[in-house]
């Protein structure tokens, strides 16, 4: 059996089953640009170190770089047969140069050679998404300063509890894709340590320089220990989590959103452009936009958790098992990707309507914790001022009207601390500056918290 790389020993032809059963070339294909590129440091360095010959390593280079062209240009035909991309890329150069081709894979196994590629492409991909969240980061940014000055409700067990900036708001999840982009970013130095020189598992009998060949591929530096670099599938497991983490946050963006287009909010409006229809019911306009970002959030978990059940308790080294972990990875790439771009699209398709915010802030006593502080100002103990307000708040509601319609008489009746000034400590835009420790709502602070990002994204 010639046709297979590994044929050698094989009297007979594989079952047509058994091919499309372990073949993994329809999706590990997107590999191929990285293959070719590992294919050609390794080469390099055969050549450099002498192992394979100056001639037979431009050969080998040069028909890898034609096979790179044919796969771009879509013209080049997998072959199932080949079980995977390294195998139909090798096969190829076979085709096209001959028997030098069969150098290549001196001092490489498979196993390494997976592992390098899908550490160049994951390197790749996890630059894409931290750019494409600092892109989302810088867009939360810029709608906090243009909506300072709008105030909504905070909510603790989604009832009102505190007035807050929408401003404040937003970088709160300015802060969360922040930490998704530091967690990306750490994760990346595990990812790029290169494998190259395991070969199949105990590492191979060749002068290779390891280095060099790092060096080329831009990785920081060699893996240390064969066995673990031909079977360590952490870093995408690590990966996995991270990219879960960030679609968790895009859930509860994805889940505000929802919500606030709801007419019992009515906090915002999508643009038709982010709505879709109902085929039933005329009057429907639905945010099918974020639903998807909150569904899709379960496929990345499940990738997560797909991936670490196949790694569980596998032996050392490599396990053919481990081909399993192309199909969560890379739909939890694609998801996640696609959910940071749609996002960045849909803040530029909302309507803030600041004054259905703003009175919702009014209405329901979020300044009844502003009515205590006012009585802590004038010596009153914090526990025994909160029963103040909460009996204020009790007859507010019997009277159907807020703190603040309460006679000065009235508030008398609970604490005689109360005075005229009682009622500018209740208002609105004053109860949210008042917020002004570090981190707080304050305007000041919100803003100064908005510069200092502005500064951080400029600086990355
Ligand atoms: N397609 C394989 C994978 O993704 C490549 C490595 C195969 N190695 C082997 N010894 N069969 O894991």
């Amino acid at each position: 059996m010639g046709d297979k790389p590994w044929g050698g020993r094989f009297a007979e032809a594989t079952d047509r089953a058994v091919e499309s059963f372990t073949a993994s070339v329809a999706l590990d294909q997107r590999l191929a640009g990285c293959d070719i590129r590992g294919s050609i440091a390794h080469c390099r360095m055969l050549a450099r170190q002498k192992i394979i010959g100056e001639q037979e390593a431009a050969a080998i280079i040069q028909g890898l770089e034609d096979i790179g062209r044919d796969i771009e240009a879509g013209t080049f035909s997998f072959s199932d047969a080949l079980e995977d991309v390294h195998m139909n890329i090798e096969s190829a150069l076979l085709d096209r140069i001959g028997p030098a081709a069969g150098k290549l894979h001196t001092g490489r196994s498979r196993n390494d050679q997976v592992a390098v590629d899908v550490r160049l492409w994951l390197r790749d991909e996890v630059d894409g998404l931290i750019d494409g969240l600092t892109a989302l980061r810088r867009k939360l940014v810029a709608l906090a300063r243009t909506h300072i000055d709008v105030i909504m409700p905070g909510y603790t067990h989604l009832q009102r509890a505190q007035p807050v900036r929408l401003a404040h708001h937003l970088m709160a999840y300015y802060e969360m894709f922040a930490r998704d982009v530091q967690r990306l970013r750490d994760g990346r130095r595990r990812i790029n340590v290169m494998p190259l020189g395991s070969a199949a598992l105990a590492g191979a009998p060749y002068p290779l320089d390891r280095d060099y060949t790092a060096s080329l591929l831009r990785f920081d530096g060699v893996s240390a220990n064969s066995m673990d670099a031909v079977s360590d599938r952490d870093f995408i497991i690590e990966f996995l989590a991270a990219a879960s983490i960030g679609m968790m946050h895009f859930s509860r963006l994805a889940e505000e959103l929802v919500l606030w287009s709801s007419a019992e909010f009515g906090f915002i409006t999508f643009s038709d452009a982010f709505s879709t229809g109902s085929s039933i019911m005329p009057q429907k306009k639905n945010p099918d936009v974020p639903e998807l970002i909150r569904g899709k959030t379960g496929r990345v978990y499940g990738a997560l958790v797909a991936l670490l059940t196949t790694m569980k308790s596998l032996p050392l080294s490599y396990n053919r098992d481990m081909q399993e972990d192309k199909p969560p990875l890379f739909d939890a790439v694609e998801t996640l990707s696609a959910c940071i771009a749609i996002t960045i699209r849909m803040l530029d398709n909302i309507t803030i309507n600041r004054e259905t915010m703003r009175r919702a802030a009014a209405r329901g006593f979020l300044n009844a914790t502003d009515m205590a502080d006012y009585l802590v100002g004038r010596g009153v103990p914090f526990r025994e001022a909160h029963a103040c307000a909460g009996k204020a708040v009790a007859v507010a509601v019997q009277k159907g009207c807020e703190l603040q319609d309460l006679t000065l008489e009235e508030l008398k009746r609970f604490s005689d601390h109360f005075d005229q000034d009682v009622y500018e400590a209740l208002e609105l835009d004053r109860v949210t500056d008042q917020r002004n420790s570090y981190g707080g709502t304050a305007r000041e602070r919100v803003l100064s918290r908005i510069a200092a990002a502005e500064k951080e994204i400029d600086e990355e």
